[in-house]
């Protein structure tokens, strides 16, 4: 497992994913994961029922928290976090990839790879390829890792006050609070009052290098707030990179106090529009508030744009990009929309993808006029994913 290939995910070894080995996901509603594109974790379908229904984890998970929904329903499954990391499913996972095997709950990063798209999988092996060669070397004979996974992804409840049209509830209290049954909340939080998530994070505030917050809103979280807090009063948060992805509709006054005490900030600042388009697809949000608190934050931490391409912002990625080079900002444009099916821009006519790929292919060479390397390469995935794939055959990841 040490060729060049290998270290990125490339093609001799197209199963390994860097994360099961580092990382954590836990999800809105208190599953664990091993990515937040594990397929096995999401269990949207579940919050569509009109009576309330047993709230079975999938085979293939990895565990829920004992504050969530489904620990009733699955009370061999309940884990603190340092149990998950070595659930049986996450063993099983671990030894499968080494094996060169390719795992059901990661069908979501192999199938953009299948189709000309850039996968979670591979960005995160190019980002931690300094840990690839020593994973084999890392791990038991029955999977286990000793090491306490040192990049989380918490999702500290689903409070959120916009209804962008491509999310959804559970993920957004505010679709929550449009179209949730009768037996469910709009707000779901499962961790904030988890006595024993708590503790064991402070006894490992020390191993933590890296939180990725989004939600729901990670600045509406008070879940976040005390994460971020735990470790500025343990004196770790010098060792810890925070990356965010954000609405940035709201100020987030007390995170940025909080801020100057970490090794670094970047904040994804979701934009999925310019101007009216940015107000049609993140309902809710005003575009003018959303620009000044990019321009009052990007003087305090990294802030990029983060766009998710979909059917109704193709014929305005161009504005997007001339907004970001106005601006300066980075761009990225690599979480293209699978699901809901009717908002990817792979359920769009053939007439209209025919036009699409000619707009695609006029800023792909654009950007790679001005040497605008990253907005190129992901626009050309887009244009491959938008061309090779039969919608009917999309696979779901719940909202990211
Ligand atoms: C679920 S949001 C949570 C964080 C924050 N509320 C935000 O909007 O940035 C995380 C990212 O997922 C994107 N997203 C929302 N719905 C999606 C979908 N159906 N498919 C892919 N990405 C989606 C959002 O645009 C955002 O960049
Ligand atoms: S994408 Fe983010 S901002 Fe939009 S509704 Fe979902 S959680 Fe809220």
């Amino acid at each position: 497992m040490s060729t060049e290939a290998n270290r990125h995910g490339g093609p001799t070894n197209k199963t390994l994913c860097v994360l099961p080995w580092i990382h954590l996901c836990a999800s809105i509603d208190g599953v664990y994961g091993r990515c937040c594109v594990d397929n096995a974790m999401y269990h949207n379908e579940l919050y569509e029922q009109q009576d309330e229904p047993v709230f079975q984890l999938n085979d293939d998970a990895i565990g829920c928290s004992p504050g969530s929904r489904y620990a009733k329903d699955n009370p061999d499954r309940v884990l603190g976090l340092q149990e998950a990391f070595n659930s049986p499913n996450m063993k099983r996972t671990r030894l499968a990839m080494l094996n060169g095997e390719r795992v059901d709950a990661c069908k979501y990063c192999y199938f953009r790879e299948d189709h000309g798209g850039q996968s979670y999988r591979q960005s995160i092996n190019r980002r931690f390829e300094h840990e690839l060669d020593a994973l084999a070397g890392r791990t038991a004979a029955d999977g286990t890792v000793e090491d306490f996974p040192y990049f989380l992804d918490i999702r500290f409840g689903n409070t959120c006050n916009l209804r962008c049209v491509m999310c959804t509830y559970p993920v957004s209290s505010a679709w929550g609070a449009e179209q949730r049954p009768s037996w469910s909340s709009a707000v779901i939080d499962p961790y904030r009052a988890d006595e024993e998530l708590w503790r064991t994070l402070r006894a490992n505030a020390h191993l933590i290098r890296r939180l990725y917050f989004a939600g729901g809103e990670p600045f509406m979280q008070p879940g976040h707030y005390a994460l971020l807090e735990l470790l500025v009063e343990t004196g770790n948060a010098g060792n810890v990179d925070v990356a965010y992805n954000s609405n940035l509709t709201m100020s987030p006054d007390k995170a940025i106090g909080l801020f100057p005490h970490f090794k670094s900030v970047g904040i994804g600042a979701s934009c999925d529009g310019v101007g009216e388009v940015f107000e049609r697809i993140r309902t809710g949000g005003k575009w003018q508030v959303f620009v000044d608190n990019v321009h009052r934050l990007r003087t305090q931490v990294d802030v990029w744009l983060q766009v998710s391409p979909q059917r109704d912002n193709l014929w305005d990625l161009r504005n997007l990009l001339e907004f970001a080079r106005a601006e300066g900002l980075d761009i990225d444009l690599a979480n293209v929309v699978q699901w809901p099916k009717e908002m990817s821009v792979s359920s769009l006519p053939d007439e209209e993808k025919a036009r699409a790929t000619g707009e695609l292919t006029e800023l792909i060479a654009w950007c790679a006029e001005l040497g605008w390397d990253k907005p190129a390469a992901h626009l050309g995935a887009l244009r491959s994913f938008m061309n090779s794939l039969d919608p009917t055959n999309l696979v779901d990841e719940g909202a990211s």
